[in-house]
């Protein structure tokens, strides 16, 4: 048996996933909570506490989004935050139960890890050795699509579109942009608060009816939601907010992926152009590949597919990725 381990790991604006060699896979809200006071501490038995069961007791507890956009990776609290919340995410794949552990990471790109020495910190004492990559990469690679692809991950802090073309994809391979869930989620918030003079949602809520009924294109469906409006119940429909808030991201990405085919070497943009995959929570837009084909159209013929797997594309890769690559490729972090 081997005596090493090979890791995967998404860290997320809004969500992590790590994939390991022995076969474990898990999912967890990249949120951290840290209890108030005393009583909190008291009441709920233990110093800190990860995803759901943060935000479960979220009232108890001071909340830490160490990987969203806008927080700075060097402020304590948050460092304390990211490195309490990767040991919690290692250690649902058993670690302890192997003497070496390698792996394969993927950070959000707004991220400002500084010469990753923040990841590093991070990292250090729980991985061994430690390889970087991006999401677009590490998924093109555990779909086998490096040979030409546009990879264009739809993440909750940001979209990022990538040239991938058989080797590893350099800065200027890269397009990102900030238009991505969060600012979808505050696109429709503002769209209902409009409509809805009084309204009181949460980003929360909004995020979850987005979730349930996202979609472009095509006619207008129906959605109807529970709201409060000054205090008073009230049930709404909003299907044409929710579509007009996704119509929204399209032309955002569809010229972001304009950019990317443009740069690349014009003997490859036909291959591209012909090999466009979303990827990512975005990508569950209903409808998002007819309509970013179409929206892209102008370019020439395109094709434009969704992985099947989106929220796991990117650590599966970077799990393969782990086992498959070269020891030197590592960094040694011991
Ligand atoms: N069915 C859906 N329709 C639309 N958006 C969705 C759907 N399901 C999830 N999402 C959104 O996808 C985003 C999360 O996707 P993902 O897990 O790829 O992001 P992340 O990796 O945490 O973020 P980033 O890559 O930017 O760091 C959230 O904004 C979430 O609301
Ligand atoms: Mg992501």
């Amino acid at each position: 048996m081997s005596d090493r381990l090979y890791v995967g790991i998404d860290l997320g604006t809004y969500q992590s996933t790590i994939a390991s060699s022995a076969g474990k896979m898990h999912t967890i809200e990249t949120v951290v909570g840290r209890p108030k006071d005393p009583v909190a501490r008291n009441f709920l038995g233990r110093d800190v506490l990860f995803g759901d069961d943060a935000l479960k007791n979220k009232l108890a507890c001071n909340l830490y989004r160490p990987m969203a956009a806008g927080v700075t990776q060097d402020d304590e609290a948050n460092l304390a935050a990211a490195k309490a919340f990767v040991s919690h995410l290692l250690e649902t794949v058993d670690p302890e139960e192997f003497d070496e552990v390698l792996g394969v990471i993927c950070s959000p790109s707004h991220v400002s890890f500084t010469d990753k020495s923040n990841l590093v910190a991070t990292l250090r004492g729980q991985v061994n050795a430690i390889m970087v990559v991006t999401e677009p990469f590490a998924t093109a690679y555990g779909i086998d699509e490096i040979a030409g692809s546009i990879v264009v991950d739809i993440g909750a802090g940001t979209t990022d579109i990538a040239r991938v073309y058989g080797t590893f994809p350099t800065d200027e391979d890269q397009v990102t942009i900030t238009e991505a869930g969060d600012w979808l989620d505050l696109e429709l918030m503002t769209l209902i608060r409009k409509k809805y003079t009084g309204a009181q949602v949460t980003k929360d809520m909004v995020r979850k009816w987005k979730e349930a009924s996202s979609y472009v294109g095509g006619d207008v469906r129906e959605v109807t939601v529970e709201l409060s409006v000054d205090g008073k119940r009230q049930v709404v429909d909003i299907g044409d907010l929710i579509q007009e808030a996704c119509e929204l991201i399209i032309p955002k990405i569809g010229n972001a992926i304009k950019r990317n085919v443009a740069g690349a070497d014009p003997e490859y943009q036909p291959i591209l152009r012909n090999n466009i995959i979303l990827s990512g929570g975005g990508s569950l837009i209903d409808g998002c590949a007819e309509r970013i084909a179409s929206e892209i159209s102008d370019i020439g013929d395109v094709r434009v597919w969704c992985v099947e797997d989106p929220i796991n594309s990117v650590a599966a890769g970077a799990l393969k990725l782990a086992s498959e690559m070269p020891d030197d490729m590592y960094t040694s972090i011991n």
